[in-house]
């Protein structure tokens, strides 16, 4: 994982915030082990207190991996909580499942292998929280999805505005009027101002992981 933040800040965060758990640490090390591109300790802990804030019960992911993310939502969901990730990859999701089981086995979680934005058109909203990290060409046709499902004070979230396949600089360049380097780029500066321009959204775009950008409806 690239982080935006240095690494003084870095060593704050570790500092300052709770450790994660044992088999977050673990699913940590297991991301590492497969160079896969999980969202981090610090912007996983920022969705768990969006899903506390949200009172989130259902929480629906673009893009779930192995659970990395899943697993930090969880524990911030109600007794009626209910988690739907996504996935292009069985694999992944079979992971995803045995980590998530040994977190709560009661959980209610569903684990769908395909087109992210397929799976959202086959389940009726609304959802609380949800996340969009999946394709970066695709983040602003999922959010024009995700708006009419969208629970009031409901709360989306975008990975890897800063980092990952894009970096910090190419996106700015595209966002200041600059063709867009590669797709991912062109995906995320699009997705950036879709939420920025929208009046019924506010979006603030937080420095966290890979960068993340957060939006809630107006009213
Ligand atoms: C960056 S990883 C997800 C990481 C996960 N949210 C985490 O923090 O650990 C992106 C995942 O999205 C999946 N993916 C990409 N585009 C997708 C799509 N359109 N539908 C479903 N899954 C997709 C990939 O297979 C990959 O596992």
């Amino acid at each position: 994982m690239s982080l935006v933040l240095g690494d003084d800040v870095e060593s704050l965060l570790a500092a300052a915030n709770p450790q994660p758990s044992a088999l977050l640490a673990e699913m940590t090390e297991h991301g590492d082990d497969r160079n896969f591109p999980t969202l981090g300790p610090d912007a996983g802990r920022f969705l768990r207190l969006l899903a506390t804030l949200a009172d989130a019960d259902r929480v629906f992911e673009f893009g779930s991996g192995f659970g990395y993310s899943a697993a930090w939502f969880l524990p911030a969901l109600g007794s009626e909580g209910e988690l739907v990730l996504t996935d292009y990859d069985e694999q992944n999701l079979a992971e995803a499942r045995e980590f998530l089981d040994r977190l709560d086995p009661a959980a209610d979680v569903h684990y769908e292998a395909g087109d992210a934005i397929e799976t959202f058109e086959r389940y009726d909203g609304p959802f609380d929280v949800v996340l969009l990290d999946h394709d970066k060409e695709r983040y602003a046709e999922a959010f024009d999805q995700v708006v009419e499902d969208l629970a009031p004070g409901g709360v989306v979230v975008a990975d890897n505005i800063m980092q990952g396949p894009v970096n910090t600089a190419d996106v700015t360049d595209a966002l200041r009027g600059g063709d867009p380097v590669d797709d991912a780029t062109a995906g995320v500066a699009a997705y950036v101002e879709r939420v920025r321009d929208d009046p019924d959204f506010e979006t603030a775009v937080v420095p966290l992981g890979e960068g993340l950008a957060v939006s809630t409806p107006t009213r």
